[in-house]
């Protein structure tokens, strides 16, 4: 495969923690560029594959294309990953070797303009990882109200100015003045001061742009579901592993791992009686998040603030 228009975050770390084999099933859960994929199909060869999923068809046909060869042994999937299940029964699969969700945007995504992802492009105020359907950004900051937008500014952009950058969104919407993600940009930029607009490393509307795509992707709510069901997708010994990047997304992650991992405090007889775990159904297999070498920092800035869990499902 030829060089990769996203360069995946952690490869090796991935791997290493998924321990692909030949002859052994796995779920990608989020394509992207397929960078991930094609790790899991060389490392399972020659009899390994891979169900690809993907929210955004044109991740799919990229991925495909960029697979060349190798896209034999995998098979691809439109759709969310909170609904792996439902995916996986599809394709006849009750249960795989291991998962991977490698969450938020790709550089593609981010890169095209006519997807309103990027402050830096001009733009429709999109923001759709499947264009097919649903509600755009523009649409979700006309239909809330000013608190539930400074709600999702604050709470998914961890933005200090939430208040008053929804107030100045409601008051342009209104006015149709968001005609485009510049548009939009300038009009947050507006309402952070200059002094502090000159101490940050970032973009002022790096926060209310994160914060709008997680609440139009409903991001929080996908990896919810998906951490209800995974577990019953994996086969004894198979692992999973998710790459976050966001704090409230790793903060998820990590309870539900460290849930699973829990057994009753009560003897073994007493906890079965009292209908209490006896064993873990999960081990965590990280016991702090993997995060990225400077090397890598260094030539993908995006992995930056990338975090790496897995688990291991016990076998019983
Ligand atoms: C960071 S990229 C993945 C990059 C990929 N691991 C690689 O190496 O090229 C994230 C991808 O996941 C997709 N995605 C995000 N949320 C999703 C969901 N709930 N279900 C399916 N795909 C999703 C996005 O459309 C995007 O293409």
């Amino acid at each position: 495969m030829e060089t990769l228009p996203h360069i995946s975050v952690l490869p090796k770390e991935t791997m290493e923690q998924l321990q692909p084999r030949s002859g052994g099933t796995y779920c990608d859960g989020t394509l992207g560029a397929g960078g991930h994929t094609w790790q899991l199909l060389a490392a399972s060869a020659p009899d390994g594959r891979v169900v690809c999923i993907d929210r955004d068809e044109l991740a799919i046909r990229t991925a495909k294309e960029r697979l060349g060869d190798d896209a034999s042994r995998a098979q691809f999937v439109h759709g969310s990953f909170e609904d792996m299940d439902t995916h996986l029964q599809g394709l006849g699969i009750s249960q795989v070797d291991g998962i991977l969700l490698d969450l938020g945007v790709s550089s593609m995504q981010l890169d095209m303009r006519e997807r309103g992802f990027s402050f830096a492009k001009d733009g429709p105020i999109d923001m759709r990882m499947d264009p097919s359907g649903g509600e755009t950004a523009l649409e979700l900051i006309e239909r809330v109200s000013e608190e539930e937008l400074a709600r999702i500014i604050w709470e998914y952009g961890e933005e200090r100015l939430s208040r008053r950058i929804a107030k100045r969104l409601k008051q342009d919407a209104a006015e149709d003045k968001l005609t485009s993600t510049l548009v939009l940009a300038d009009a947050v930029s507006a309402c952070i001061p200059a002094k502090l607009k000159h101490k940050s490393r970032i973009h002022p509307a790096t926060r209310t742009f994160q914060a709008l795509r997680i609440a139009v992707n409903r991001e929080l709510d996908q990896l919810e579901r998906f951490l209800e069901i995974f577990v019953d997708l994996l086969a004894p010994g198979g692992r999973c592993a998710i790459i976050s990047f966001h704090s409230l997304e790793d903060r998820m992650v990590k309870r539900c791992f460290r849930e699973l991992a829990k057994t009753s405090s009560l003897p073994p007889d007493l906890a079965r009686k009292a209908g209490e775990r006896v064993h873990p159904i999960c081990v965590p297999i990280t016991r702090k998040p993997i995060v990225a070498t400077e090397e890598e920092i260094q030539n993908n800035a995006r992995s930056r603030s990338a975090k790496l869990r897995a688990c291991e499902k016990v076998a019983q």
